[in-house]
């Protein structure tokens, strides 16, 4: 590793999931100090057992809640004095409904945006008052390509509205915080292997590899790291003039019609 993160302190959220492990052990590695979060209190613990057995250091709260506001902040606050400092707020968590419009609940929108949106608002309200203080940072929020393109595979309604709303509010933070130094870009994935999403890869239904697997100009689905990498390079000085950016990671796939 070459050390593009020394002297960092991120906070990554949803470090139990398929992504934040690897993100947060890349971060690590890249010399960045990481305090991480999960409402999955067995994969955080499970997460930060891990990477420390690996030499990293990182501190990883389970429990905690980011769709509910008091929660988000709490651990913002607490990570935030982990290292008394913050330079990048690495949004990755999310959890999702997924189902065609008649058949789509309420409580299941309603869960999608909570999970998918809010969270991101309220970690961001929290640690911007912190970002402020101590001179700036990298905002770093996770979005996708379905809120760049409809997805014929699986009915991704709530999805695709959520995250498309975590690229409007990116666009906004960036005016907001320029003045004070905040940076705020978007990395959205396309078909990513992970442990949720491995069992589908490994058998995919016809459907899904001719619309999306047999459709990726660059011949394959994508790992974790392909998506880490983009992150880094937004949480380094490397991407220190770029705000507002939205870098898509999927193989070429969403450039066909
Ligand atoms: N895997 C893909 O193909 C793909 C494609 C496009 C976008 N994405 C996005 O990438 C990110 C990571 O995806 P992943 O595949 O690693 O997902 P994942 O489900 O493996 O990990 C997400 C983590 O977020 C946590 N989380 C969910 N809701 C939370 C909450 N309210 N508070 C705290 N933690 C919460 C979960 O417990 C989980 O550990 C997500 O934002 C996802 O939408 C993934």
């Amino acid at each position: 590793m070459t050390g593009r993160l020394d002297g960092k302190i991120a906070l990554i959220t949803g470090v139990g999931g398929g992504m934040g492990t690897v993100a947060a052990r890349r971060f690590c590695a890249e010399g960045a100090r990481v305090v991480g979060c999960d409402i999955d209190v067995e994969s955080a613990a499970a997460a930060e057992k891990q990477l420390r057995s690996e030499g990293h250091e990182i501190t990883v709260m389970g429990g905690v809640d980011l769709g509910d506001p008091e929660s988000a902040r709490a651990w913002v606050d607490d990570a935030v004095t982990t290292y008394d400092g913050i330079d990048v707020l690495y949004n990755n968590a999310s959890t999702q409904r997924f189902a065609p419009i008649e058949e789509l609940s309420i409580e299941a929108w309603d869960f999608t945006m909570r999970n998918e949106l809010d969270l991101v608002f309220y970690t961001v309200k929290a640690a911007w008052p912190h970002l402020k203080a101590y001179g700036g940072g990298s905002i770093i929020n996770v979005g996708s390509i379905a809120a760049l393109r409809g997805v014929e595979f699986m009915a991704q309604n709530a999805h695709s509205t959520a995250k498309g709303g975590v690229i409007a509010l990116t666009l906004q933070l960036v005016v907001e915080g320029g003045p004070h130094g905040i940076r705020a870009n978007v990395i959205s994935p396309g078909m990513t292997e992970t442990p949720n999403t491995a069992p589908l890869l490994a058998d995919p239904p016809e459907r899904m590899k001719q619309v999306v697997l047999d459709r990726i100009p660059l011949g394959r689905h994508g790992q974790a790291e392909d998506v880490v990498n983009a992150a880094v390079f937004l949480a380094s000085d490397e991407s220190s003039w770029i705000s507002g950016t939205n870098i898509v990671i999927d193989g070429g796939a969403s450039v066909l019609g």
